[in-house]
């Protein structure tokens, strides 16, 4: 008989396994070992195993939820009234019983008595404090569609489809980069400079992607030094076995409100495409807001090819009864 219990610390083997079982499609990462979990999940220092339910049939684990909060505005904390699950794993075998609605069903328990108004399934990007490196790509910010009918499962359980997020994949070994005399002028009058010093990254940042090697770039005026354009770089070394090329996540992509549709997004795209080739790495991957035109017209512009979605679903929360509210 299948029971349900929160997460024990002698937990990871048995979840790695199950997490190997489960055929999570071409966003999970694969043949990596246990600490890799401790470092991506359960050594987060928000990581709470109230929020971590397992279900277990004599004492193998064949499913979990994993519930969590995003963070503030300003990234210097958790919100408390911000439920997201980050992640749920039912095992092949046990699917179609009921167990994904009975997780859920506890998760949604677990938010509310935390005070959670509102749970977002797939978390949505910059959400997740779990799983960024080994899930999704770039990061963990939506669930993927390619192996699992997840309209029909949170649908069935009153979430409505909320953010829409599309990855953009290039590979550096195919085709060349676009060329225009905007293009040449920008190479000419700007200087690109990469660091490893990081700096205004928020708490948020830190805990998610302090982990991964992370590298930025700036593209800046030569004569006055402004920067016209900025953006990162995070290694995703874990999926190496999964995806068999070195590959790289590029974000927070800026040009200043000032300075836009000048092509300096798309130059500094295309330079950081440059250097990561000559590193012989060969894909980076991109996540963009499915409402966010701008950058996914620039990422086209530089070669990207949109390969997948991430979605996530949303449902408002009843508040909890007040005696619940001390786990
Ligand atoms: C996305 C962003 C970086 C684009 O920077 P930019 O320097 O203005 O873009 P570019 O001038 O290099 O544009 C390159 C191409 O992208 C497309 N594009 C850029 N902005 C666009 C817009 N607002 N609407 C439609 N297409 C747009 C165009 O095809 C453009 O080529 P064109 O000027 O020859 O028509 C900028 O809008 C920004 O900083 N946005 C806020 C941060 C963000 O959303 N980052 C993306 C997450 S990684």
């Amino acid at each position: 008989m299948v029971q349900f219990r929160t997460f024990h610390n002698r937990d990871t083997p048995g979840i790695l396994k199950l997490w190997h079982a489960s055929k999570l499609g071409p966003s999970a990462a694969e043949g990596f070992p246990c600490d890799i979990l401790e470092l991506f999940v359960f050594s987060q220092p928000f990581f709470d195993r109230n929020g971590f339910i397992v279900a277990t049939e004599d004492d193998r684990i064949v499913a979990f939820v994993h519930a969590g909060f995003r963070s503030n505005e300003s990234g210097s904390d958790l919100d408390y009234t911000q439920g997201v699950i980050s992640g749920l794993v039912v095992h092949p075998d046990f699917r179609g019983q009921g167990l994904g609605r009975q997780l859920v069903g506890q998760a949604e328990e677990y938010l509310a008595r935390k005070g959670a108004r509102v749970v977002v399934a797939g978390a949505g990007l910059d959400g997740n404090g779990f799983y960024n490196g080994i899930y999704g790509g770039l990061q963990a910010s939506g669930l993927s569609k390619a192996t699992v009918p997840w309209d029909e499962f949170y649908e069935a359980l009153g979430y409505q489809p909320d953010q829409n997020i599309f990855v953009f994949h290039r590979d550096l070994t195919m085709g060349r980069d676009p060329i225009s005399s905007r293009l040449i002028r920008h190479r000419r009058r700007l200087n690109l400079v990469i660091t490893d010093r990081v700096r205004d990254l928020s708490w948020w940042w830190h805990v998610r992607f302090g982990h991964l090697d992370a590298l930025r770039f700036e593209l800046q005026e030569r004569h006055n030094e402004e920067i016209v354009a900025s953006g990162q770089i995070v290694g995703l070394d874990v999926y190496v076995p999964k995806w068999g090329v070195r590959a790289v996540g590029m974000r927070d992509i800026y040009v200043p409100e000032n300075q836009r549709r000048n092509g300096y997004g798309l130059s500094l795209v295309l330079e950081i495409c440059r250097r990561l080739r000559e590193q012989s790495i060969q894909l980076i991957e991109a996540q963009v807001d499915s409402n966010n035109e701008a950058a996914q017209q620039m990422f086209l512009a530089a070669n990207f090819e949109h390969v997948q979605e991430l979605v996530t679903y949303r449902r408002e929360l009843t508040p909890a009864e007040p005696q619940a509210q001390n786990d």
